[in-house]
């Protein structure tokens, strides 16, 4: 089995996702999606920027490494009446079934920078983009003191070493290894724009509920949760994470909003 695949099928984005639609809404609003565009929204999970895209007339394409998110996305994509979007898995190292220049945009919201080889990753977003069109890639940054980067942080602290060889996703998120990988995809160093920018994690619920959500679906958690419950340490990483999860909520006690900064990337097909 693809332990990549099998770290993201292990678990239930959708239950982290439903955090994240507002945030996801903002960014389509603002990368201009418009009627007959076309989109493929690589790592998608169940469609938080799919959707919304779709809802503006775009004509897009959601493919994801797992399963059972691509099964979410296009059980939503058919509550919403949307025929102008499907979701198929594939891998952003490798995307085999999709024909070069084939898309005006291509979004990676902390998606794409979880599959393995990240300079095939940039090889084929670009590959598949259309020549003056953008890619664009939302990436957790490296000791960014903010919820997922810390996320990441405190579950891989108790998370056995990768195998060698293994390429940290949040490399991404230093801007560059993103215009080495870019640059060997042939972009010349105008074309990348990188800048900081927020996903804000909004729930109905108070922070230790959505932290749940993080223990019992989000795959990089649940393993750190199986290690440390295995040598004994698992109330330990569990009071880490609640500790991080109420110290940053700057909603009241029963709601959950959380800002989260990413590294976000444009880069213009040349
Ligand atoms: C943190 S989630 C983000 C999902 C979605 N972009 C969003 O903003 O809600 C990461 C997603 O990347 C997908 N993923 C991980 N590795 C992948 C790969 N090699 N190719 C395609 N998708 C991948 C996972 O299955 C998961 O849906």
């Amino acid at each position: 089995m693809n332990p990549n695949k099998a770290l993201w099928e292990k678990g239930d984005f959708t239950r982290i996702a439903m955090a994240m639609r507002d945030s996801g809404e903002e960014l389509v609003e603002s990368l201009g999606v418009k009627p007959g565009l076309d989109v493929l929204d690589l790592g998608c999970g169940d469609g938080t920027t799919a959707l919304p895209a779709a809802k503006r007339g775009a004509n897009v394409l959601g493919v994801d490494i797992a399963e059972n998110l691509v099964a979410a996305g296009n059980a939503r994509a058919t509550a919403a009446g949307l025929d102008n979007l499907r979701f198929q898995e594939g891998d952003a190292s490798n995307l085999q079934d999709l024909a070069d220049d084939s898309f005006d945009l291509v979004v990676s919201m902390f998606g794409a920078m979880f599959a393995p080889r990240p300079h095939d990753v940039a090889k084929e977003m670009m590959r598949v983009t259309r020549r003056g069109g953008r890619a664009v890639m939302g990436n957790w940054i490296p000791g960014d003191p903010t919820l997922i980067a810390q996320v990441l942080k405190t579950s891989a602290a108790y998370t056995p070493p990768p195998p060698e060889g293994f390429i940290s996703p949040v490399t991404w998120g230093v801007e560059d290894n993103v215009r080495e990988r870019f640059g060997a995809a042939g972009v010349p160093a105008e074309n990348i724009v990188c800048e900081r920018a927020t996903y804000v994690f909004r729930a109905p619920m108070p922070p230790r509920e959505l932290l749940q959500n993080f223990i019992g679906y989000y795959g990089p958690t649940m393993n750190a949760f199986e290690a440390a419950a295995k040598d004994g340490r698992a109330g330990q990483l569990e009071a880490e994470l609640t500790e991080l999860f109420v110290t940053h909520n700057r909603a009241g006690a029963d709601d959950t909003e959380i800002p989260a900064t990413y590294l976000k990337i444009t880069v213009t097909k040349p």
